[in-house]
């Protein structure tokens, strides 16, 4: 079988030649890159360190964490799990100092890097604290168009007792509702403090929470968490949201085709939204293969990873 040592030579030179730059890479291209951060796996296309990562997909690890914390490059938005059909789930939460009672102004925005990332799912903001007005902007591109609003109350100790082990209902918590498919890579939270009395049971209630949960993971209210210093992804349990990988070098799954850096590998080209980016994802749902890496540890369907070839090349 002369052609198939060949085209395993080929693909081997082809490999030597463009090293990381060419798009997509095997299990052997990426055998030098850290494999997990404190117990979270790492799967291409995120990755840490020289041709571990796609653009826009790049981690660190800190390792002066205990247990080591795996973030998104230049954010403090921490990776929860990184999964090899793709995306990651990520704690995305921001607790404010304010003065209760006092007015005041406050903002707080996220923005995937290199827009890589999208929400895919249905989600909530939740909001937590006294006397607040909330408004979500999406900021993907322009100063930013409001998505929704919602507003707290605390002046009735009883409704908030009531409200207590419950959905957020405007007693000290409320939240917006965005459905997918939501192409946003950045948004901002402006929560306007109003000037008004707060009853001497919340005085301490000076932090304000937000976080981002997913529709279904609905948050039950505790005047517990809203009287807390912080949240955090202990006090929030369940809080992350899935996000989805775009690729945002070419517009559209046909130009793409028609580029070295085309990162699909033996797998389906999806699209979402106009020309915003692509996608790849496994023909059969429920191969979770990586799509984008080629041969061994990819789709286990696709061209490139027909049994045959794995047995021809060799790890
Ligand atoms: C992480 O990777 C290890 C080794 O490949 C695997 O056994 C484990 O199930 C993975 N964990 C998750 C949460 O996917
Ligand atoms: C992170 O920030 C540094 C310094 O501002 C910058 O040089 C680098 O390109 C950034 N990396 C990413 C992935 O945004
Ligand atoms: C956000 O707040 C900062 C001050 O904390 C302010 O300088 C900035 O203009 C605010 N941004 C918006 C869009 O309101
Ligand atoms: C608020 O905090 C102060 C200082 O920690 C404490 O002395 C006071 O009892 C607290 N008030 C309430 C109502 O919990
Ligand atoms: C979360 O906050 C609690 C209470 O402030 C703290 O004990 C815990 O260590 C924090 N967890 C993380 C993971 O930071």
């Amino acid at each position: 079988m002369w052609w198939f040592k060949l085209a395993c030579i080929a693909l081997a030179v082809a490999t030597a030649v463009l090293g990381v730059s060419a798009a997509p890479p095997s299990v052997v291209d990426l055998a030098h890159c850290p494999k997990s951060c404190g117990g979270v796996n790492i799967s291409y296309p995120f990755g840490i360190g020289q041709g571990c990562f796609r653009p826009g997909f790049e981690v660190t690890c800190n390792h002066n964490a205990r247990p080591p914390k795996l973030f998104l490059t230049n954010t403090t938005t921490k990776i929860v799990q990184t999964y090899p059909w793709g995306g990651v789930d990520m704690f995305i939460f921001f607790n404010i100092a304010t003065r209760p009672g006092a007015f005041g102004s406050y903002n707080r925005s996220w923005k995937a890097p290199g827009k890589s990332l999208f929400i895919g799912q249905d989600f909530i903001v939740v909001i937590i604290g006294c006397g607040v007005e909330a408004f979500l902007f999406d900021t993907t591109s322009g100063p930013g168009n409001l998505l929704g609003s919602c507003v707290t109350m605390c002046d009735d100790m009883v409704a908030l007792e009531i409200a207590e082990g419950g959905y957020c209902n405007g007693m000290a918590c409320c939240y917006i509702v965005l459905y997918a498919p939501f192409e946003v890579h950045a948004f901002r939270l402006d929560i306007i403090q109003k000037e008004q009395a707060v009853p001497v049971a919340l005085v301490n209630a000076t932090t304000l929470k937000a976080f981002l949960l997913e529709y279904k993971d609905m948050y039950t209210f505790s005047i517990l968490d809203l009287l807390s210093d912080k949240v955090n992804e202990s006090t929030i349990g369940a809080a992350t949201v899935h996000l989805w990988p775009v690729i945002t070098d070419q517009p559209n799954c046909q130009t793409a085709r028609m580029h070295e850096q085309y990162a699909c590998a033996a797998s389906n080209c999806q699209e979402y939204g106009e020309n915003v980016g692509y996608w790849c994802t496994c023909s059969n749902e429920n191969d979770h293969g990586n799509p984008y890496i080629v041969g061994r540890g990819g789709c286990s369907e696709g061209k490139y990873c027909s049994s045959i070839l794995w047995q021809c090349c060799p790890q």
